[in-house]
């Protein structure tokens, strides 16, 4: 297994990004972190950020969880002035697994209620929670969903590990049919109303997912799709701009909007079986089944559309902007870049760096392009303790206005606080990304048919819970 992360300073880090001709600097003085950045008619106090990471510990019809309010809290304390909230299904159909958050009448209070928790943790903390901005990521999970697929159009190579039964490991049938229209024009109805109820939870943005090739991520490369949300881009634009048009005409602007994108799908990679290091599937050229890839040579990135999409989502009147790429199903070297390949996974094809400056390269092209806009920056928590020099340097060069971390952020809930008060991580709580968090999230060996995940080697509650999914023992919490 190899090994990447063997740094015993910044300047073994240096070296190593130097050798491989990457882009990625590191400023170890914590100045630009510190300022505020204007989000809207909000104002987040410090530029780092926690993306959207589920627990799937919600209870069966969707309501946060002991351990849902748990996680929250340790966020709201830990010192990040924007928190990205996780993934929430619209409908229940659309949930991609059986413990995600559900956005309905019926689990409103209780959304409203982690939110006051957490806002209430963070206000014990630091005084004020006025310069806290807290939103709500709305999904629905397509042809992730864990009920049934949902395929805004038939791809090629990835309908071959669609299942329809996972257990037998049955592939959607040739027949099976994509969303209808009828069903994406029903489906924008339901987003209005998740908006409508986000906004009066008293959440500050919401977030039209639109990433990781859940269903609005996988519209936007619905190329080859039919009809009026497939084939030219303004179609495949069609269900997010409908939907805004239509929260627009419910709220006018009272409730901010701001979206998480995929710039760059990728290709559906497997394990070499020799080697076990990641390949790309055998694909076609041209390669019309992605978004924000050269059609060409899918392994480059080509963000004409990506930038046509976060201006049209501006002029729509999007305040803020995530940018993320790849698939966790697929190619998790691509959204994730790791040490240690996740359990369904395959040993890194590439350096970890060169993932992380893939990130950074996207988004600072997209945020040099757009100044004036928010623009959230993924692809940190491999860097462990050096995040913060990398995040500083980000912001400092206006590559990014909020750096924001992920897996290091359910390892290490309070990164934000020790970052911007003692100007450096411990090493000794970071993210080490060795998958356990990913294994956990695919365990689904238990009466609830989801186990709870979290961060197994850096929090110690994980490790029974670990254990648990690893013997397949029946627990029902
Ligand atoms: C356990 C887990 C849960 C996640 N949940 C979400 C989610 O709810 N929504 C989302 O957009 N991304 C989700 N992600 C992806 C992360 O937000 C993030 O994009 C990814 O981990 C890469 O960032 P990092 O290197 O800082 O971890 C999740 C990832 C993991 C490992």
């Amino acid at each position: 297994m190899p090994k990447y992360f063997t740094y015993k300073s910044i300047e073994d880090l240096r070296e190593d990004i130097a050798k491989l001709g990457l882009s990625i600097r590191l400023e170890t003085e914590i100045k630009a972190l510190r300022e505020p950045v204007k989000i809207g008619n909000f104002v987040a106090g410090n530029a780092l950020g926690i993306h959207p990471m589920e627990g799937c510990d919600g209870t069966l019809d969707g309501k946060p969880d002991e351990l849902t309010y748990r996680r929250w809290i340790r966020f709201g304390q830990g010192g990040c002035k924007m928190i990205w909230g996780e993934a929430t299904a619209v409908l229940d159909e659309g949930r991609a697994n059986s413990r995600q958050l559900l956005i309905n009448d019926a689990n409103a209070k209780d959304l409203e209620d982690i939110l006051t928790k957490t806002r209430q943790a963070h206000r014990e903390e630091y005084g004020t929670d006025d310069d806290l901005v807290i939103g709500l990521q709305l999904t629905h999970s397509g042809r992730f969903s864990y009920k049934k697929p949902f395929i805004a159009f038939r791809h090629p190579l990835l309908d071959k590990t669609t299942f329809i039964d996972k257990k037998t490991k049955t592939p959607i049938p040739d027949d099976y049919p994509v969303v209808s229209d009828d069903y994406l024009l029903k489906l924008e109805d339901a987003y209005v109303d998740a908006a409508k109820l986000t906004y009066n939870i008293g959440f500050d943005f919401i977030d039209i997912k639109q990433c990781h090739t859940y269903l609005l991520s996988e519209l936007l490369a619905a190329k080859t799709r039919e009809g009026k949300y497939g084939g030219i881009f303004e179609n495949r634009t069609r269900f997010v701009r409908n939907v805004i048009g239509k929260i627009k005409n419910e709220l006018g602007d009272k409730l901010m909007l701001a979206t998480r994108i995929n710039v760059y799908d990728g290709l559906p990679y497997r394990k070499d079986e020799e080697s076990g290091i990641g390949v790309p599937r055998p694909y076609p050229i041209p390669y019309p089944y992605a978004f924000g890839v050269n059609e060409t040579d899918p392994l480059q990135v080509d963000l004409e559309e990506p930038m046509m999409l976060v201006k049209l989502l501006r002029n729509l009147g999007v305040k803020m902007v995530n940018i993320s790429m790849g698939s966790p199903y697929f190619n998790p070297h691509i959204i994730r870049p790791f040490e240690r390949p996740p359990i369904d996974g395959y040993e890194s094809p590439e350096h970890p760096l060169i993932g992380v400056d893939r990130h950074f390269r996207a988004t600072s092209e997209i945020q040099r392009a757009f100044p004036g806009l928010v623009i959230v920056g993924t692809g940190y928590t491999w860097l462990q303790h050096y995040l913060l020099y990398a995040a500083e340097a980000n912001v400092r060069d206006k590559k990014v206005s909020i750096a924001a971390v992920g897996r290091g952020a359910i390892a290490y809930p309070d990164y934000a606080k020790d970052g911007l008060t003692v100007g450096k991580l411990d090493p000794k709580k970071v993210c080490l990304t060795v998958g356990f968090c990913t294994a956990l999230m695919r365990a689904k060996n238990n009466e609830l048919g989801q186990f709870p995940t979290g961060c197994v080697p850096r929090d110690k509650i994980y490790v029974p819970i670990y254990g648990e999914s690893k013997r397949g023992v029946k627990r029902d919490a």
